[in-house]
């Protein structure tokens, strides 16, 4: 007989309840064991709950758990950094295994937790911290016993996803797309995580430390989200012939390493601008085996609830596979990566315009422009992340303004084709 002890009953862990029920004779007939699920942690036991779970389950007291020796394995579906972290930390040194759904406490202390795990001969997996339902960490762990991955990029976060897509094709506002993915459970507790791009962070940081073998913290990805993306940015987008999504990408080589989430704009017939929905992709360059991509549902109770019930098949079969992510030193340089950028200033006065153009000559830049209803829409040419953010805080237009990079294939699908409106200056 296998004891869980779960932490957590929100979306997550009444989706691993239910498919252990559901399941229940097919997972024991794979791992020759009988599962229970012992105890439940919540933090409200007065709450209304699906008649799923048998109440009498249910503590609000971590020790009935983290400290109850006929425990196996504690999977942690609270999320946030704390108490997450001392409760997997608790577990096992308590000599439990553990499986977790959290890219927070994950992206916080990979290092630590998963050093810990081997140092007490106990397994951590935590398939559903990226990407939901699409397995990732297990076909990266074996994608990195030959290949020497050089960039990951993808689509990371479900509730963005969603938000965007509802937007472009409903033309419904970002605070109504918003509540429409919290209400079916795909955004965190706290929603700016998603719409900042935090989460997306977290996950490229975590994808990133085991594909490049170094340590890469959340601190390390240059973060922006989708907040600033208008319904009339989305327009000008369709009238290019682009689609918007915000993409988490890391790369490097023995020099370099860079990471980074952004909107980035995509030609609308390309591969990663279909992806829509709550849906995720997931784009890996190793030296061998060359482009994989993987998609599939990326939040949500059934997707997720399934990459934990498959962590812990995994554990009860002794497939603990352990990570190394100290294997190498992390490269100091950070490449100036040139791109395209589209940049739209909500204009104050009729004259701004020339005051703009003028400020942005200093930067000796070739450019496009247009201007629409009230607005100047400017496309940058060859211009590195940190540049952008130059000349908007030279500006001050933070909080007028909404910038996107634009995919460079895109770019060139684009500008024979629909730029020909747009007023080109060459410095
Ligand atoms: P959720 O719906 O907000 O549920 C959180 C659960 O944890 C609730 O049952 C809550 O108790 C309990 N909880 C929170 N803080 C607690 C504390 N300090 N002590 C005791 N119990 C506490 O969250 P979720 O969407 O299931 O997400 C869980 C984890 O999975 C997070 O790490 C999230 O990032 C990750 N994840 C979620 C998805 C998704 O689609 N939702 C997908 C992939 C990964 P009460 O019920 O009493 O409030
Ligand atoms: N809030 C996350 C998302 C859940 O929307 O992708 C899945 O990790």
């Amino acid at each position: 007989m296998i004891k869980i002890g779960l932490l957590g009953l929100g979306t997550v862990g009444l989706g691993v309840c239910e498919i252990l029920l559901e399941k229940k004779s097919i997972i024991e007939e794979q791992t020759k064991k009988t599962i229970e699920i012992s105890k439940i942690l919540v933090r409200d036991l007065e709450k209304d709950r699906d008649s799923t779970v048998d109440s009498k389950i249910l503590t609000d007291n971590p020790s009935d758990i983290l400290d109850d020796p006929g425990i196996d394995i504690v999977v942690e579906l609270i999320g946030g950094i704390e108490p997450a972290h001392t409760y997997i930390t608790r577990a096992l040194e308590n000599g439990k295994h553990v499986v977790t759904a959290n890219k927070a406490v994950l992206s916080h202390d990979l290092l630590g937790l998963t050093n810990l795990a081997k140092k007490n001969n106990r397994g951590i997996l935590f398939e559903a911290s990226v990407a939901g339902g699409i397995p990732i960490i297990k076909p990266l762990k074996e994608l990195i016993k030959i290949n020497k991955i050089k960039e990951i990029k993808g689509i990371l976060n479900g509730t963005t996803n969603f938000i965007l897509s509802k937007m472009i094709e409903e033309g419904i506002d970002f605070k109504e797309a918003l509540t429409l993915a919290q209400d079916v459970g795909f955004a965190e507790a706290d929603p700016t995580d998603d719409i900042e791009g935090y989460d997306a962070a977290r996950k490229i940081s975590i994808l990133s430390s085991i594909a490049f073998g170094y340590n890469v913290a959340f601190e390390d990805v240059d973060c922006r989200g989708i907040t600033s993306i208008s319904a009339l940015d989305i327009d000008f987008f369709k009238k290019l012939g682009l689609t918007v999504k915000l993409i988490g990408s890391a790369y490097s080589n023995d020099l370099d390493f860079d990471a980074s989430v952004e909107p980035v704009l995509l030609n609308t017939n390309s591969t990663m601008a279909n992806v829509n929905d709550a849906f995720n992709i997931v784009s890996i360059e190793g030296d061998i085996v060359g482009n994989l991509q993987f998609y599939g549902q990326g939040a949500g109770k059934n997707p997720t609830g399934n990459a934990v019930v498959s962590d812990i098949i995994d554990i009860i079969n002794g497939e603990l596979s352990h990570i190394d992510i100290e294997k190498k030193e992390k490269p100091a340089n950070t490449p100036k990566i040139l791109s395209n950028y589209y940049l739209r200033i909500s204009l104050k006065s009729q004259k701004e315009p020339d005051f703009i153009l003028k400020s942005i000559d200093r930067y000796e830049l070739k450019y496009k422009f247009i201007r629409e209803e009230g607005n100047l829409i400017l496309i940058l040419q060859n211009i590195g992340r940190q540049e952008v953010k130059d000349v908007i805080e030279d500006l001050e237009i933070e909080n007028r303004s909404c910038y996107a990079k634009i995919d460079s294939k895109s770019y060139y699908f684009i500008q024979e084709l629909n730029l020909e409106s747009f007023n080109e200056l060459v410095v």
